[in-house]
C-alpha cells in the first residue's frame, strides 16, 4: 500500500509542479518581475514530441463532477446525446451530462460501483485512458472517436485540457482503500485530527452543519461517507464544484489521509443538529423550492404600519421579528413594525398547540398547512420550542454588540472567509448600486445576523452556527468582529 501511495505522491507532485509553473507564469505576466534578471526561455523540446498540455488537473476533477457548476454556467436541460444508447439509468437532464454519471466516481464505469444499481449505464470507465497521451484524450473529448462525445459545444479549450489532464494524471484506484462493502481501510483516529483541522469549520464537528438535501430527507457528511465512499474520495481530493471547499490534492493530502478522514466521517451522525425550522422562519419558499407567494398573507390586512406587500408578508420573521419578540422587540418601531406579537412566549406551548397555531386551528388566517407539508410544520414547531434564543444580553438597543471581536475574527477567518472573503465583500447580497455585505448586515441588523449565523441562509449551503457548536457568546463575538468589516 505504501508503494502505491508513493507513486501517487509522485504523480501529484509532478502535477502540482506543473500547476505551480503555470501559476508562476500567470503572476509574472500580471505583475512586473521583481528581479532584474530576465527569465531564460527553456530549450525548445525536440520536434518529435507532442506539445505538453498546460492546465490545472484539480480543476479538471471539479469539471468531471459537474462541469457547469465549476464554470458557473446554466445546467443543460436536454439529455446528453449518448444517453439514449442506454436504458438502465433513468435519470434525465443535467445528470446525463456529468462525466461521473457515465464513467463513475471510481472511474471504472460498468466495471466498478456503477456496474449495478440505479446509476448503471453499461458505459465503460476511463481507467485505460490514463495510458493515452493527454492530447489524444483531449481529442476524444472533442468527439474524435464518437461525435456524440463532443464536449467542445459546452466547454472551452482550457476546460477540455484540464479535463484531459485529470483523465491522465488525476485518477486513482481506490480499491486499496475502499472495500466492496463500502467500509474503508483508513484509520478513524488519525482521520479525526485531519477532520478537525479542515472539515469541521464548514461541516461542523458532527458533520451536520451543511445539509446537502432537504429538511424532509436530510443528507449530511456521515451519510455520504457511508453510502458512497468513492464520491467522498473524489470530492475530498478535488473539492466541491462551485464552492470554495479545499482540495486535498492541493493541500498535499495523501490517499491515506483521505481514507483516514473517510473512516472517521463514517462514524459521524446522519441526524440533523437543528430542525431546519429556522430557515423556514426566514423565507420558507426558498427552502422548499416553491414559488414566492404573490398575494398578501390574510392577517396582513389587520395592520397598516408595515407597507410591504406580497411575499414579504408571508415571512414568519416579518411579523414576529428576527429577535422573535415581534412588537416587543426591534420591530416595535420603524418600517417593519406591524404590532404583531412575538413567539418567545410560545416556547412553552405543547407541540399540539403549536401545530394548531401553524395549521389554522387557533386562527384560520394563521394557516400555513396549505403551503407547508407536515415535515415542515414539525420543523417549525421544534424551532419555536427549542431553537429560538434571547439575544438581549448580547445585542444592545443601539445595535452595538457585547462581544470580543478578536475571538470573532478567528471564527470568521476559519469558516466564513472562504465564502464571504476575508473582508466580507466576496458575496454581495444587494446590487452594484446598493451593495450589501456581511458587514452591512451585522451593522444594520445584528438580530438578523444572529439568526442567519445560527441557522444558515435559505436555499444555500451556508453552515448552521448551532451545528458548528457556536454558543450565543461565539455568535456575539462574530457579530462584534463583522461589525468592523466594510459595509459598502
Ligand atoms: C452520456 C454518457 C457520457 C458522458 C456524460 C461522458 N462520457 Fe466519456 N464516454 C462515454 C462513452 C459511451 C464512451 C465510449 C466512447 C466512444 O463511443 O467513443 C466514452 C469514452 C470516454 C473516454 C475514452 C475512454 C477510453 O478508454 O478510450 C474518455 C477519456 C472519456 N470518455 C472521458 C469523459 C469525460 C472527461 C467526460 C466529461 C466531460 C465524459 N467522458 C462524459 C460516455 C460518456
Ligand atoms: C469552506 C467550507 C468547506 C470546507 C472547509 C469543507 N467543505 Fe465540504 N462542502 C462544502 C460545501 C459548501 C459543500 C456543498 C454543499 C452543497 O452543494 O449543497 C460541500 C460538499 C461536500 C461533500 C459532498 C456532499 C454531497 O453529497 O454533495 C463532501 C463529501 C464534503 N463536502 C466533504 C468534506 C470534507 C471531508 C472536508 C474536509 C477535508 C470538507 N468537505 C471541507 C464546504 C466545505
Ligand atoms: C402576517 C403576519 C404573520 C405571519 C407571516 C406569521 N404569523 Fe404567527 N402570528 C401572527 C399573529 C397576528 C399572531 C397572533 C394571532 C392571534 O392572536 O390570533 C400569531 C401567532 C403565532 C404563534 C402563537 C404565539 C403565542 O404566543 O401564542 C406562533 C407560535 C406563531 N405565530 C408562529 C409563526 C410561524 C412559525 C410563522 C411562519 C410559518 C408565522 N407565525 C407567520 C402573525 C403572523
Ligand atoms: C459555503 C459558503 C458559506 C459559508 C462558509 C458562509 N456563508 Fe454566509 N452566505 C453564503 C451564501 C451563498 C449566502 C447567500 C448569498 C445571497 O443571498 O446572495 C450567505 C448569506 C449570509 C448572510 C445573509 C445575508 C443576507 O442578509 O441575505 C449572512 C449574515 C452571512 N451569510 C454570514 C456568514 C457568516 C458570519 C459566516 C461564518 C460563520 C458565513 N456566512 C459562512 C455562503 C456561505
Amino acid at each position: 500500500m505504501k508503494k502505491k501511495l508513493n507513486t501517487h505522491l509522485i504523480v501529484w507532485g509532478a502535477a502540482l509542479a506543473l500547476i505551480a509553473l503555470v501559476a508562476v507564469g500567470c503572476s509574472a505576466a500580471a505583475t512586473p518581475a521583481p528581479t532584474t534578471t530576465a527569465p531564460t526561455a527553456p530549450p525548445a523540446p525536440p520536434a518529435t514530441t507532442a506539445p505538453e498540455l498546460q492546465g490545472d488537473m484539480i480543476r479538471g476533477g471539479l469539471l468531471y463532477d459537474a462541469w457547469w457548476e465549476a464554470i458557473g454556467a446554466e445546467a443543460p436541460t436536454a439529455d446528453q446525446p449518448l444517453w439514449k444508447t442506454q436504458t438502465t439509468n433513468t435519470r434525465t437532464g443535467p445528470d446525463t451530462w456529468r462525466c461521473k454519471e457515465c464513467h463513475g466516481w471510481d472511474y471504472k464505469g460498468v466495471d466498478g460501483a456503477y456496474g449495478g444499481g440505479s446509476h448503471k449505464t453499461g458505459f465503460a470507465g476511463i481507467v485505460a485512458a490514463q495510458a493515452k497521451p493527454a492530447t489524444e484524450v483531449l481529442a476524444i473529448l472533442k468527439g474524435s472517436t464518437n461525435p456524440d462525445h463532443d464536449f467542445s459545444t459546452v466547454l472551452d479549450e482550457q476546460d477540455l485540457i484540464d479535463l484531459a489532464l485529470f483523465v491522465v494524471g488525476g485518477q486513482m484506484d481506490t480499491a486499496s482503500w475502499i472495500n466492496a462493502d463500502k467500509s474503508t481501510t483508513g484509520d478513524a483516529a488519525a482521520g479525526k485530527t485531519k477532520f478537525g483541522e479542515v472539515c469541521q469549520y464548514c461541516h461542523g464537528p458532527e458533520g451536520n452543519a451543511i445539509n446537502f438535501d432537504s429538511i424532509e430527507e436530510p443528507e449530511f457528511l456521515g451519510l455520504v461517507a457511508g453510502d458512497n465512499p468513492w464520491e467522498f474520495f473524489h470530492k475530498v481530493r478535488f473539492g466541491q464544484p462551485g464552492w470554495p471547499m479545499p482540495s486535498g490534492i492541493a493541500n498535499e493530502w495523501t490517499d491515506d489521509d483521505v481514507a483516514n478522514v473517510l473512516a472517521y466521517t463514517q462514524t459521524l451522525t446522519t441526524e440533523p443538529a437543528v430542525s431546519g425550522g429556522g430557515l423556514l422562519y426566514d423565507a420558507w419558499w426558498h427552502v422548499i423550492g416553491a414559488e414566492a407567494p404573490a398575494t398578501d398573507q390574510p392577517l396582513w390586512k389587520t395592520q397598516t404600519t408595515n407597507t410591504r406587500t406580497g411575499a414579504d408578508t408571508w415571512r414568519c420573521k416579518e411579523c414576529h421579528g428576527w429577535d422573535y419578540k415581534g412588537v416587543d422587540g426591534a420591530y416595535g418601531g420603524g418600517s417593519h413594525q406591524t404590532g404583531f406579537p412575538g413567539i418567545r412566549d410560545a416556547t412553552s406551548l405543547s407541540a399540539e398547540d403549536l401545530t394548531a397555531w401553524l395549521t389554522g386551528a387557533k386562527n384560520p388566517d394563521h394557516d400555513f398547512s396549505q403551503v407547508l407539508g407536515e415535515a415542515y410544520i414539525n420543523a417549525l414547531v421544534t424551532f419555536v420550542q427549542q431553537e429560538t434564543y434571547d439575544s438581549a444580553d448580547y445585542i444592545n438597543a443601539d445595535k452595538t454588540v457585547n462581544g470580543d471581536a478578536a475571538r470573532g475574527k478567528a471564527k470568521f477567518d476559519n469558516t466564513c472567509a472562504a465564502c464571504h472573503g476575508t473582508d466580507g465583500k466576496k458575496i454581495n447580497f444587494g446590487d452594484a448600486a446598493e451593495p450589501e455585505y456581511v458587514g452591512t448586515v451585522a451593522a444594520d441588523n445584528p438580530w438578523e445576523f444572529f439568526h442567519k449565523i445560527s441557522f444558515g441562509h435559505p436555499g444555500e449551503p451556508m453552515p448552521s452556527g448551532i451545528a458548528l457548536g457556536y454558543t450565543l457568546e461565539d455568535r456575539a463575538n462574530l457579530a462584534a468582529y463583522v461589525q468592523t468589516l466594510p459595509t459598502k
